[in-house]
């Protein structure tokens, strides 16, 4: 689909990745929506970004361990724009436990990875679903983690959301088609970020040492093939991995 004029609802618009996603999609023609829970400041400068770019950018706030918070950024965006013809599920939440440490894995820890990374992306592509459909070309793009195809990742809790979000999108892509597009990008570690800075040592030194390009996961190519998903007309329920070739990521998708 043409992308230009379209209107982009990016969560976790302030964060490294988010950002780098709203910034591409605007230079496509989107206007975007660009979400934040605590980093305002990061949300405004990447509006600013967006405005510099001639589209419209509005930095927006949403929780989404919140389902009012979430029912009321789709509202703010039929109010804001009267449409929304793409979605991107960027916003997540990690925090670096071992993988051996069963205990330290308690089941607050636990709820609040599921919600923010695998029930949160659910409830604002139900909230959003309306929008999405009349659209005529409605594009959801989730970003996941290697982590949700092979284990490995800040926790297992994180694995899990992970694969979690990489079903919800093969089962989005059958429940929302034909008028919804529902895809998948899964990045590695990707260097300076601040869920790159959470991961246990060994976990980012592994991905280091096995991404057979010599160089891990961009924002840029993430941020690339996410616009991608959301040009092509006839992918869904896939996933890209971004990650710099690890060999235990290559046989999914
Ligand atoms: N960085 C990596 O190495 C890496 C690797 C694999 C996958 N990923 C995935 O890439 C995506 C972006 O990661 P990133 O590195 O850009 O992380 P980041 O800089 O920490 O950004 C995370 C974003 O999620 C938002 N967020 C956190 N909790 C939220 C909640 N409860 N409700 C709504 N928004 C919430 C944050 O908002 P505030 O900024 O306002 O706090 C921020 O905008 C995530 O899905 C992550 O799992 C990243």
């Amino acid at each position: 689909m043409e992308l230009q004029d379209r209107v982009a609802v990016v969560t976790g618009g302030s964060g490294d990745i988010g950002g780098a996603i709203g910034r591409a999609l605007a230079a496509q023609g989107c206007d975007v929506v660009a979400t934040y829970v605590g980093n305002v400041d990061g949300a405004n400068e990447v509006v600013a970004e967006i405005e510099a770019q001639g589209r419209r950018g509005l930095a927006a706030p949403l929780d989404q361990r919140d389902p009012m918070s979430i029912d009321a950024l789709a509202t703010l965006v039929e109010t804001e724009f009267g449409r929304c013809d793409i979605v991107v599920n960027n916003a997540a939440w990690n925090i670096g436990i071992p993988f051996p440490d069963l205990d330290q894995l308690d089941g607050d820890t636990w709820d609040r990875v599921l919600e923010t990374n695998l029930r949160g992306p659910f409830l604002l592509c139900r909230a959003l679903a309306g929008l999405l459909k009349s659209s005529g070309s409605g594009r959801i793009v989730n970003i996941a983690s290697v982590g949700g195809l092979s284990p490995g990742s800040s926790s297992i809790a994180y694995s899990c959301s992970k694969a979690g979000l990489i079903h919800l999108t093969h089962c989005l892509a059958v429940a929302m088609a034909p008028e919804v597009a529902v895809n998948c990008v899964a990045p590695g570690l990707v260097e300076g970020t601040r869920m790159a800075n959470r991961l246990p040592d060994a976990v980012a030194e592994g991905a280091r040492r096995q991404a057979v390009l010599g160089r891990v996961g961009s924002a840029e190519d993430i941020a690339a093939a996410t616009v991608m998903l959301c040009g092509a007309d006839t992918i869904t329920g896939q996933t890209i991995v971004v990650d710099g070739g690890m060999p235990g990521a290559m046989n999914f998708g």
